[in-house]
């Protein structure tokens, strides 16, 4: 088999995303309902639509050479593969939670208790570090709904905006682990895979890096430039393009999504007129 075999969550909270990745990645393929495999038009990959939960173990035995999974999976499944790259997305928190009405008195709270949770091997490890003997209870979905049914007194779960938590009646009381997807690949890919696995892992940092930045254009006065150059880091310096009117510039370059506001303030603040801030596609390093 020549294509890198890449498995992706089926359906789920990383399905959606992990799919429009791929596609912002140029990768062309067919997307039907039902479709367990599919082979790319325009890129050497197979893409395999799996559940989540089995990514890390098929990606370790080689069914699969590559997989976009959640850390949290990695973590609690403990398999031998590589975590290649953070992927930003499907951000979400692994976390102990008991019902609304209980009174939180701390970790031991759960001394003697039953966790309903299908993170068995992270919560038993957290358990143990922490001294707190307790029961778990594995199952592996609708956890929250365990303590409502009387199966369990709280639950050790994904959250992600908090809102299956809210209307099953629980409350977040103890984060163990943060989680973001990640790009995981087994340990012995051949090296034409190897090279398809780069090609898409240079494709993938220039979708992730136009997404933490932004184009921006303004005007300023000549006198302004070297202090709004010092303020605008860019790629490099900013593309400086005379303006008709006497004594201005137009100013172009790349500011970081996560400090812009701060960026743009101390701009207006340096004599910055007329900014203009632009979504960047890719964006290649
Ligand atoms: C998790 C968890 C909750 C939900 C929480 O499911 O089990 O059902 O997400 O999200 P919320 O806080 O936004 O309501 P996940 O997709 O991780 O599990 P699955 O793969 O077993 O379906
Ligand atoms: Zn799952």
């Amino acid at each position: 088999m020549k294509e890198l075999k890449i498995a992706i969550q089926k359906s789920g909270r990383l399905s959606e995303h992990s799919r429009r990745l791929l596609e912002e990645c140029g990768i062309k393929f067919s997307n039907g309902a039902g479709v367990l495999k599919t082979t790319s038009t325009n890129f050497p990959v197979e893409i395999l639509f799996l559940r989540d939960d089995d990514i890390p173990q098929y990606v370790e035995q080689g069914v699969a050479d590559a997989g976009l999974v959640g850390e949290n999976m990695v973590e609690e499944k403990g398999r031998d593969i590589k975590v290649v790259e953070k992927l930003g997305f499907a951000r979400c928190r692994l976390s102990l939670a008991i019902p609304r009405e209980e009174e939180f008195t701390g970790p031991d709270w759960f001394e003697g208790r039953k966790i309903a949770t299908s993170y068995p091997s992270i919560l038993s490890a957290y358990l143990k570090k922490n001294n707190i003997k307790a029961e778990i209870e594995e199952i592996s979905g609708s956890v929250e709904i365990a303590p409502g049914i009387g199966l369990a007194d709280a639950v050790c779960d994904i959250v992600s905006s908090g809102s299956t938590l809210l209307t099953n009646g629980l409350k977040e009381v103890i984060t163990i682990l943060k989680s973001q997807a990640v790009l995981v690949s087994n340990r012995n890919i051949s090296e034409k895979k190897t090279r398809t696995l780069e090609k898409l892992l240079f494709r993938i940092r220039a979708v992730k890096n136009a997404k933490e930045n932004k184009y921006i254009l303004l005007n300023a006065p000549e006198k302004s430039v070297e202090k709004i150059s010092e303020i605008l880091p860019g790629m490099k310096s900013p593309t400086i393009l005379p303006l008709m009117e006497k004594g201005w510039v137009s100013l172009h370059s790349v500011v970081r999504e996560d400090d812009f506001w701060e960026r743009i303030d101390m701009l207006k603040e340096a004599g910055a007129e007329g900014i203009l801030v632009i979504p960047i596609e890719k964006m290649i390093k």
